[in-house]
């Protein structure tokens, strides 16, 4: 198992005194601990990519992991295009993955 994928529970590293954080990923609920980002929280669960590319519809997830790549926008309590390596879980957070579509005129 790759280190980006070690559920928090086992991650030797953890801080000590940690605390569950709750959020839900496209409605499905999501447990991490505080401190985690967003994208940390959905690695952990086994998923690598959330959403595509809008030319190619390629698969997109964590790529660059310090805010530089926007690969990992997300939709977070209604605000878009968050960069999910950026920001922190917080609990009760609603994350909505995002799939935008080439304006016609783009085409
Ligand atoms: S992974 Fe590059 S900005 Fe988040």
């Amino acid at each position: 198992m790759a280190a980006r994928m070690m559920p928090s529970r086992h991650d030797p590293i953890r801080p000590r005194g940690e605390r569950p954080v709750g959020i839900s990923v496209d409605g499905e609920a999501v447990d991490g601990v505080e401190g985690q980002t967003i994208a940390g929280v959905v690695l952990a669960t086994g998923r690598l990519a959330w959403r595509r590319t809008s030319v190619d519809g390629r698969p997109r997830g964590l790529f660059c992991g310090i805010g530089v790549c926007f690969d990992c926008i997300v939709t977070v309590n209604g605000e878009r295009d968050v960069r999910a390596c950026q920001r922190r879980a917080t609990d009760g957070d609603v994350v909505e993955t995002q799939h935008d579509e080439l304006p016609e005129a783009a085409r």
